[in-house]
């Protein structure tokens, strides 16, 4: 739905006018399972996202439509008591982000809402954070909550804690929120600095290639953060001050190699292994040294394969297939178990890439493989009306 349809339709279920917010979804570079970790990440926001319109209603109940959703299933009504969540598993995100603002003394009153997206749903790119953000960005502005913009994001990864069941680090809702045109963020997940990275890659392009496997991230990705956990606790206990797998070194996992599973062990060492990349990577980026970062992404990729353990075929199979048409860097981006690969691609390469590798995967899982080429954008607005 294009924006101004999502204020018609506004205008027409609910016959007065909602003010219009924007909140993008994103990719991520490099730093993959390190944000919860206190490690480093990588994202920007992109140019698609979800767009909503939001008014207050003066009733005891809020009344959402989501506009992609086939009727009969895209209504939900709710009051903003703990006890009131919606039944609907989309609703409960934007019930989260009322309760998390309330939590904070925001004055949330109940609202009238529209929404729609052309962030793909489950492909890793985020969707889930881009509708926290605009709830949560919309609510702060017209309730005048007064919350920053880090309280924003925070609210966002409180909602997927709270309400949703993912214990989720903070890249997503942050990228979202902070996003700049044009620019990656490097964000330090344990003392939220970050910084703005211009990113224009001369003679090179960021391309998405959607498996189409979908990915909704619960037990399984709540499960390699206990492992994460767990292998701290064990290397705590013999090095203080040791809060995170940030603060812990590749001798110090070695030492607990015989208290930990072996699954644990290999999942805490690609942490470590991603946080030295995320490093080397940020070198590179200043140095304009591509090759190096591409080389980069795929060893992320392996690790988060064979160790981590959050691939599936369909994304081993395109990151062989990019490997082998010489595709600069390639990886599974976001949480995984299905979703996108991200491709630093050369220029001259693309087409051939894309058609080729469309119609290998296509021959193989029997379905087409979409493809989207990244453009970076801006966090959350309120757009002109
Ligand atoms: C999901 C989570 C993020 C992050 C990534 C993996 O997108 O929401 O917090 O952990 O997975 O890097």
């Amino acid at each position: 739905m294009e924006r101004t349809e999502v204020k018609d339709c506004f205008r027409k279920h609910f016959g007065h006018e909602g003010g219009l917010y924007f909140s993008p979804g994103r990719i991520n570079l490099i730093g993959e399972h390190t944000d919860y970790n206190g490690g480093f990440v990588f994202p920007g926001a992109v140019d698609k996202g979800i767009t909503a319109a939001i008014a207050p209603n003066g009733l005891d109940r809020c009344r959402v439509i989501a506009a992609d959703i086939d009727e009969g299933a895209n209504y939900a009504e709710f009051g903003l008591d703990e006890s009131d969540k919606p039944s609907q598993h989309w609703a409960s995100y934007i019930f989260g982000v009322c309760r998390e603002l309330c939590k904070l003394g925001v004055g949330v009153r109940c609202f009238d809402a529209v929404f729609s997206g052309d962030v793909p749903l489950g492909a890793g790119m985020s969707s889930s954070a881009a509708l926290e953000s605009v709830f949560a960005f919309a609510l702060n502005g017209i309730f005048d909550g007064g919350v920053d913009k880090f309280g924003l994001a925070k609210v966002g990864q409180a909602t997927e804690h709270n309400y949703c069941g993912v214990m989720c680090g903070i890249m997503d809702q942050f990228a979202s929120v902070f996003g700049k045109k044009g620019c990656l963020m490097r964000l330090d997940c344990r003392s939220l600095e970050y910084e703005y990275f211009p990113f224009d890659p001369k003679g090179y392009r960021l391309i998405l290639l959607n498996s189409c496997v979908k990915h909704t991230l619960g037990n399984e990705y709540n499960e390699r953060r206990a492992s994460c956990e767990n292998v701290v606790a064990h290397i705590a206990r013999r090095h203080n001050g040791v809060e995170t797998l940030r603060d812990a070194t590749h001798e110090m996992l070695d030492e607990v190699k015989n208290e930990v599973s072996d699954t644990d062990w290999r999942r805490a060492k690609y942490v470590l292994d991603e946080k030295e990349r995320v490093l080397t990577v940020c070198d590179a980026l200043v140095k304009g040294d591509y090759e190096l970062v591409g080389r980069k992404m795929y060893e992320t990729h392996w690790g988060l394969s064979r160790d981590y353990g959050v691939s599936c075929e369909e994304l081993d199979f395109l990151v062989e297939k990019a490997a082998e048409y010489g595709v600069t860097g390639s990886r599974l981006m976001g949480g995984g178990f299905g979703g996108c690969t991200i491709n630093l691609v050369r220029e001259e390469l693309c087409e051939a890439f894309v058609k080729d590798t469309g119609e290998n995967f296509a021959a193989r899982f029997g379905h087409e493989l979409p493809v989207y080429s990244v453009s970076i954008g801006d966090g959350s607005v309120k757009l002109q009306q």
